[in-house]
């Protein structure tokens, strides 16, 4: 009676109470993350196909960590959305959960809370905006606020144009329609096994965004009755064609940091090392932007990412057996995807970009941990550059000189940005491409290398070297660069050095001291009493592992 009574004060009649599996639907809607705006609209979809397959679906909110508004960076509260949604569909008496989602951050949050609790899961992301279109071209969300800022800066463009390039980026409901990090998780999603073929791409605004949502409120409460959970479903295997996929699509350095989190909440042994090793035999096979020409849209109108995985499993570089959402292993999912424009989609013989040339794996004195940098994102002729370091503490320290004519850098010195690690921030936000000092652009210079141990936006661009591990805020190698050493990168050879001798390296560290910290309380103090770095997935080291469904004490 306690169960039924209050809930019937919804309108529920008692009938609802017969058994019948309960499933919750996770929503992130918030007004407050525009990408997520509509996903009310999406859980009413969801609720039918629950309905209809005998079910009985509730929807509850967790976080909406949206990417544009939320600071200092969304990336600061994914391990608080992780916990939420992880507690919520444990303390509640639900049998499985859709998991709905659209900006960056809420995609990987809501799998690693799932995959804690190991209930019956299914993810359903809000689907990308309409292309953008400005003055007859196409224009991609992100990727094109960087371009446009750059021209603003070069005096290329009015602030009168900037107002008007903004509203044509923006026009519908939907993440960012260039594979930037959103698009990228929801593909991501999809490789996994945890969201239906054909999800990650239908526009939000596509009446079949609400079939697909629809068609996974009857499938959830087929994975309770067949007891099939996302530890069942994402397991190595799954993983490794995630890793493939993301190289494949071109996807965002931002997924590296995502799956590592995800695999360690499910105790799969996933490395940094493997996103190299396994991504060296796959080429890029869609050509979107940032690293290439179309948007989301037509990504979708072409096949969508299962003729991508067709495509993989055709050249034997996908684990076609790997159980799915569907039931059934993704090579069965995808083996009659056909394309339908080859001019977004390449076939596996006639790629986009030969094998090897997404985002490599650095190592060096620099980064004993690790960096990444996306290859497809970055100049060809910067891959292999020696050049002098112009150091900044902070993006701050930074922005408060870029403009600055008399800044003393040319194009062959190396930004090295610091301070913008997981813990150091905290966060790790997105701010590693930081636009070229103005003394540059004005010169007509379009990208020189960069170096931090933030991230990066999956709609940036540049010859950027990202997630710089161990990070400076605790005491890296990145923090006794100093201004006038030289840097060598070289990406054929996978290498990240400082010329600099070790004894002075010891010197320069015992005078080090560490930066105070940024939170004395608060979850941004819990969050940087945990956090790991970046190879592990920046995810709290008392989060690793799966948890289970069972409450510790269950009082009813
Ligand atoms: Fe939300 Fe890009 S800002 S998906």
């Amino acid at each position: 009676m306690v169960y039924r009574s209050w809930m019937r004060n919804q309108g529920f009649g008692p009938q609802v109470f017969d058994g019948r599996p309960v499933i919750g639907i996770a929503t992130t809607w918030s007004e407050l993350a525009p990408c997520n705006a509509h996903l009310h609209r999406v859980a009413e979809a969801v609720k039918r196909g629950v309905w209809q397959e005998g079910g009985f679906p509730l929807e509850f909110p967790t976080l909406a960590t949206g990417e544009t508004l939320m600071r200092p960076t969304a990336m600061l509260y994914r391990n608080l959305l992780a916990m939420e949604a992880e507690e919520l569909i444990r303390a509640n008496p639900l049998d499985g959960v859709v998991l709905l989602s659209g900006c960056d951050k809420t995609t990987p949050g809501l799998l690693m809370g799932a995959a804690s609790v190991d209930l019956p899961a299914i993810m359903v992301t809000g689907g990308p905006m309409l292309n953008g279109k400005y003055r007859g071209q196409d224009v991609g969300s992100g990727t094109h606020v960087w371009m446009f800022e750059a021209d603003l800066k070069a005096g290329r463009m009015t602030q009168e144009e900037c107002y008007v390039a903004e509203g044509c980026m923006a026009r519908s409901n939907g993440h960012c329609m260039t594979m930037g990090t959103a698009s990228t998780m929801a593909c991501m999603a999809e490789a996994l096994g945890m969201q239906l073929p054909g999800s990650a791409t239908w526009p939000a605004a596509d009446s079949r965004r609400m079939e697909i949502a629809q068609q996974a409120g009857q499938r959830i409460v087929g994975l309770v009755r067949e007891e099939l959970r996302p530890s069942q479903i994402m397991g190595r295997p799954a993983f490794e064609n995630a890793v493939r996929a993301n190289a494949a699509i071109g996807g965002s350095t931002n997924a590296i940091i995502h799956l590592l989190a995800i695999a360690g909440r499910l105790g799969v042994p996933l490395t940094l090392d493997d996103f190299d090793e396994l991504a060296r035999a796959v080429p890029t096979l869609v050509d979107l932007m940032p690293s290439g020409r179309y948007l989301m849209e037509d990504f979708c109108y072409a096949g969508g990412l299962p003729v991508v995985l067709r495509e993989l499993a055709d050249g034997g570089l996908l684990h076609a057996g790997q159980i799915t959402v569907t039931g059934r292993g993704v090579g069965a999912n995808v083996a009659g995807a056909q394309c339908w424009n080859r001019d977004v989609i390449r076939a596996l013989d006639e790629p986009l970009q030969p094998p090897g040339s997404g985002t490599a794996v650095l190592h060096g004195n620099l980064c004993p941990g690790g960096a990444v940098i996306k290859q497809s994102a970055a100049s060809p002729e910067l891959m292999k550059h020696r050049g002098r370091a112009l150091v900044f503490d902070s993006p701050e320290e930074y922005h408060a000189v870029s403009d600055d004519p008399d800044l003393d850098v040319t194009a062959d010195d190396i930004l090295v940005i610091r301070g913008a690690g997981p813990r150091g921030y905290p966060g790790m936000p997105e701010v590693s491409n930081v636009p070229l000092p103005a003394k540059l652009l004005k010169a007509d210079v379009t990208d020189m290398v960069r170096i931090c141990d933030g991230r990066m936006s999956g709609t940036g661009f540049g010859t950027v070297v990202l997630h710089v591990s161990p990070e400076a805020a605790v005491g890296g190698p990145l923090a006794l660069v100093r201004t006038g050493d030289i840097i060598e990168l070289d990406v054929p050879r996978r290498v990240l050095s400082l010329e600099v001798p070790g004894d002075e390296l010891e010197r320069r560290r015992a005078a080090w001291s560490p930066p105070a910290e940024p939170a004395s309380s608060g979850y941004a103090w819990l969050y940087t009493q945990h956090v790991l770095q970046a190879e592990r997935g920046a995810d709290f080291d008392f989060l690793l592992g799966s948890r289970g469904h069972a409450v510790p004490r269950d009082s009813h």
